[in-house]
């Protein structure tokens, strides 16, 4: 295999081109949400947003199509994990078989109620991750359940337990996309971070500083979360 080596200031990052395959990949897309006026935001129900209007997300959305149309870096038989959210269940479903998995089983990230928040007529209090399968790969160890009641992040931060998990049942080598830190033993990609794997030049360039919190204002809903 050729690896390409990036220099970029102090930093050395190997680059592996599109010809790497994984055996497992852990996807968190930047899904479109709607923005609505519809009701007042509780802002304590949002730890991130005191006193402001929300009004834009910290980072660039992609809608179902271009998600639809990644090229993943699946090994023959591989899994893949992809973090959604109850707006967008149905359109992950149609991602996975789209990037040539079949969906398997869906599990629930629960989080504490705080309030109305985020959603519609019900706030969001959980997420979801789509686990899929392609090819005959088994996995590790099986899991005893399908929930779990993780510790809440900053927006859109995923828990690291998580990636535990994951790397206690699927087998590597592993890649992160939409990744917006690096993780020991991972590969990463995204446009917040020094990706170490090149989609073929899919993707934004890398945002060096990635944007402060956009989100501003307590009059502002989300809606069809
Ligand atoms: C939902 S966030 C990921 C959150 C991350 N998993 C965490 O736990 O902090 C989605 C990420 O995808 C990035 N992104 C959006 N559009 C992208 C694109 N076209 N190419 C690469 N990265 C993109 C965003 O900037 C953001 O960092």
């Amino acid at each position: 295999m050729i690896a390409i080596s990036l220099i970029s200031g102090d930093k050395s990052t190997i680059v592996f081109p599109m010809t790497q395959k994984f055996r497992c990949i852990v996807a968190d897309p930047p899904w479109e949400l709607k923005l609505g006026k519809t009701s007042p935001v509780d802002s304590e129900a949002i730890p991130w947003n005191h006193d402001l209007t929300l009004t834009q997300l910290e980072y660039p959305t992609m809608s179902v199509k271009e998600l639809k149309a990644l090229k993943v870096p699946a090994d023959r038989d591989a899994h893949c994990y992809i973090w959604t959210i109850n707006a967008h269940l149905e359109a992950t479903y149609e991602i996975a078989r789209a990037w040539g998995f079949r969906p398997v089983t869906l599990i629930t990230w629960i989080k504490s109620p705080m309030g109305l928040g985020l959603g519609g007529t019900f706030s969001n209090t959980s997420e979801f991750i789509l686990f899929c399968r392609r090819g005959t790969l088994s996995a590790k160890r099986r899991v005893d359940r399908t929930w779990f009641g993780w510790p809440r992040g900053r927006h859109s931060e995923k828990p690291e337990e998580f990636q535990t998990i994951v790397e206690s049942v699927s087998p590597g080598p592993y890649l992160e996309m939409f990744a917006r830190r690096k993780r020991p033993g991972w590969s990463s990609w995204g446009n917040e971070v020094e990706s170490d794997v090149d989609l073929g030049g899919q993707g934004l360039p890398l945002v060096e500083q990635p944007s402060p919190f956009l989100l501003t204002g307590q009059t502002l809903s989300l809606t069809g979360l």
